[in-house]
């Protein structure tokens, strides 16, 4: 399931592709995996949707696929 973030225009963000912060949010996890965090400068307030299962084709952003898995 992806993980919902409310982001706020000009501030920047580490978004998780590993999959092990359970957050969204980088937490230092992937230092155990060879898979880095995603930069993400938010250019507005909205809510992203980070992928969690790690199958998503527009990574770090959940595409739907989890929904076949
Ligand atoms: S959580 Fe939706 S594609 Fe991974």
């Amino acid at each position: 399931m992806p993980y919902a973030i409310e982001v706020k225009a000009g501030q920047e963000y580490w978004l998780c592709v590993c999959g092990k912060s359970g957050t969204g949010l980088c937490n230092g996890s992937h230092k155990s995996t060879a898979i880095l965090p995603s930069q993400f400068r938010a250019t507005k307030d909205q809510t992203i949707y980070v992928c969690g299962c790690t199958k998503t084709q527009n990574s770090p952003f959940c595409d739907g696929t989890h929904k076949s898995l």
